[in-house]
């Protein structure tokens, strides 16, 4: 009997070394941490209880049945994250470069279907080179067979990929298919085709970094939802944002116990909107005055900026903010800033996630470089997903609210639930100025005149009252007051109920 156990610990301390010390020092010696090392430091001390550690490859073609190395090239378990079941799968790329073969696919999918099964969220760490290559099609069927389920189990439960190291080919499509991204800078990179395939087929010349790095994908791609310098920076992050989110799409949000008074106010948020209409602000300094305890974890940080997204807590319940920037492009709607707006809506919804928007927004981007890019079709986007979204829908316009984007920025009538002003909100079809040069074309040479209009326009349309006399507003409020209205109003809404008419699927403007 003591032989068997001890014959149990020899197998495990094997397969543990993964490729063996030398690529474990080669992997440290890159920066990065070994696949068991990663986990560990995601879940909680302890937590980790690891499947499959003795799956070996069954191929044999180029010499592969001699080389045999326990776990395959990836490690798979569940665990916990600060107290709450989480699988998980980690790319071991010493180990065959963490390449995927049949094998190493079904460890995958077997932890996919119990994710899925015990609805609970499913976190990829990968750091691979794609297909293993001396298998061919059974490791391009072992992907299909990844990404299907990562489809079915989308909007069912929280998919979280970090990039850490290599994921070119096969291994980019199943983060694509996931809920957030993560990628930490300079040693992670993704990739369709690598730089030499690149220079084949189009005789560019790119390095891996320019090609699919970091800074590309949270910055101009917006494949990416935020980067970090190192893995530990990356995984604790990710732990961070695991509290924030349901365990599925049943679950409703986790609730935590909260320090922070709903009913604080804020005085200096009285004076957050500067006197000069023109002149920018920080929304991001309301949301985190908002939140409780100013705990912010804002995703796609560095993607279309004069959009902010990202989860914080009201009265220890987990909120999505939507907040135009006027910081940025004066808080405009643009295609991209659209698109990555829809997105976060869409998956605050998926989850039952209620949202707050802040508004302060100019209208759409004018121009051909938009208008090219299919402005139409990515605003249309953030339309249709704020129309479709049956969670409480809370918005506080700060600002300007003109033209289309008022509309699409959780307007009352696409479904706003509570829709609030502060007393500087401007709400109209557009500035004064362009209005009086519409409408009053005949005057333009004339200065006074031209002033008089523009007052006159201003008195009018420039404030939240028009929208307040017909409905549109519920309630014109004090900014300092905005986060007791904000869970009140929020507490209101809790068992929020929607009926919408049966369909397969909706057909959002894609
Ligand atoms: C088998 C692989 C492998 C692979 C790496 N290795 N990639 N083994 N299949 N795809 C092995 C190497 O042989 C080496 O083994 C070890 O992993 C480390 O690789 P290195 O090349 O020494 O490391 P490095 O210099 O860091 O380069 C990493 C890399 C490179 C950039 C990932 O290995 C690489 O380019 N690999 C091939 C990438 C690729 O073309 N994959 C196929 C994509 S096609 P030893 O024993 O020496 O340690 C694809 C199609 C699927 O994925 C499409 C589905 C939709």
């Amino acid at each position: 009997m003591k032989d068997i156990l001890e014959r149990l610990e020899e197998r495990r301390a094997q397969a543990r070394l993964g490729g063996g010390e030398k690529r474990i020092e080669a992997q440290h010696a890159r920066g990065k941490l070994t696949a068991r090392e990663r986990i560990e430091l995601l879940l909680d001390k302890g937590s980790f209880e690891e499947f499959d550690m003795f799956v070996e490859h069954r191929s044999t073609d180029f010499g592969m049945d001699k080389v045999k190395i326990p776990g395959d090239g990836v490690v798979t378990g569940w665990g916990t994250v600060n107290g709450r079941t989480v699988f998980v799968f980690a790319k071991d790329f010493t180990v065959f470069g963490g390449s995927l073969s049949e094998a190493h696919a079904q460890k995958i999918t077997k932890i996919q279907d119990m994710a899925l099964k015990m609805r609970a969220p499913i976190v990829g760490l990968f750091d691979a080179g794609g297909a293993r290559i001396q298998e061919g099609v059974a490791a391009l069927g072992g992907y299909g067979e990844v990404f299907k389920r990562n489809v079915i189990a989308s909007g069912v439960i929280p998919q979280i990929s970090v990039i850490m190291g290599p994921c070119a080919g096969g291994d980019v499509y199943s983060p694509a298919m996931t809920d957030f991204i993560f990628m930490v800078r300079d040693r992670s990179y993704m990739f369709v085709t690598g730089p030499d395939v690149v220079k084949t087929v189009t005789n560019e010349t790119v390095t891996s970094e320019e090609l699919g790095g970091a800074k590309v994908h949270t910055t101009r791609s917006s494949v990416a939802d935020g980067a970090y310098d190192n893995d530990v920076e990356a995984l604790l992050q990710v732990r961070r944002l695991i509290d924030f989110l349901p365990a599925n799409n049943m679950d409703g949000v986790p609730e935590i116990p909260s320090f922070d008074d709903p009913n604080r106010t804020d005085d200096s948020l009285d004076t957050l909107i500067p006197d000069n209409p023109n002149k920018p602000y920080d929304m991001k300094e309301l949301i985190l005055k908002v939140v409780d305890e100013g705990d912010f974890f804002e995703i796609q940080e560095a993607y279309a900026k004069n959009i902010i997204t990202g989860f914080g807590r009201i009265e220890g319940r987990t909120v999505g903010f939507v907040a135009n920037q006027p910081m940025v492009l004066a808080g405009v709607l643009d295609a991209d800033a659209s698109r990555k707006a829809a997105r976060f809506v869409r998956f605050c919804d998926a989850f039952n996630i209620p949202i707050v928007t802040f508004e302060d927004v100019p209208g759409f981007l004018p121009g051909t470089a938009q208008e090219y890019g299919g402005l139409i079709k990515h605003g249309a986007k953030l339309l249709f997903a704020y129309s479709e979204a049956t969670v409480p829908l809370v918005t506080v316009i700060t600002r300007k609210a003109f033209g289309g984007a008022y509309d699409v920025m959780a307007s009352k009538h696409i479904g706003g639930d509570v829709n609030y002003a502060w007393p500087t909100a401007q709400i109209a079809v557009m500035g004064a100025k362009g209005a009086v040069e519409i409408i009053f074309r005949q005057d333009i040479g004339d200065q006074d005149k031209i002033a008089a209009r523009t007052k006159e326009y201003e008195d009018r349309f420039m404030s939240p009252f028009v929208a307040a006399e017909r409905g549109y507003i519920d309630e014109v409020i004090m900014p300092h007051s905005t986060r007791r209205r904000i869970a009140r109003a929020l507490a209101m809404l809790r068992h929020k109920e929607t009926e919408r008419p049966w369909k397969k699927h909706d057909n959002i403007p894609l």
